[in-house]
């Protein structure tokens, strides 16, 4: 699969964004090594809070069906003029399953995208040492 073709599938996923606050929909498409797509969006809730980032909806599919090993995640904010990133909290939760080098490519359309990685969205994560599976 192309980094465009999962790219184009976070914008299909966004398409499913319930963000009646923000109006501000975002489409998640997580690859794994297995080939498979695990999409998602954002759900958000009225006491805000409660609100579910799309990264975090797509990482919560394909945890709990059983993948946890990541080859790439694309992110799409088609509202946006500029490539929005993953927010701090989505970050950390990227870097729990994700390599260092895993591909994370974001953007509002494929024409305005940047295609980054982990190490330089979350630099010096730490604490790896606390898991044992
Ligand atoms: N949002 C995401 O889904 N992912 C991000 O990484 C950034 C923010 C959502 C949360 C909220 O529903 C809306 O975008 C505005 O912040």
């Amino acid at each position: 699969m192309t980094y465009k073709e999962l790219f184009d599938k976070a914008l299909e996923a966004s398409e499913k964004s319930y963000s009646p606050y923000s109006h501000f929909p975002v489409g998640a498409a997580l690859l794994t090594e297995s080939g498979k797509v695990f999409c998602g969006c954002n759900v958000e809730n009225r006491s805000f809070g409660a609100t579910r980032c799309a990264e975090q909806t797509a990482i919560q599919k394909a945890v709990s069906e059983g993948e946890k090993e990541f080859a790439a995640i694309a992110i799409a904010t088609p509202k946006s003029d500029y490539p929005v990133g993953p927010c701090g909290v989505c970050r950390q939760i990227i870097s729990e399953f994700a390599d260092e080098k895993m591909p994370v490519i974001y953007g509002c359309s494929w024409e305005n995208h940047i295609e980054s990685d982990v190490e330089t969205l979350y630099p010096s994560d730490s604490l790896h040492e606390l898991g044992s599976n």
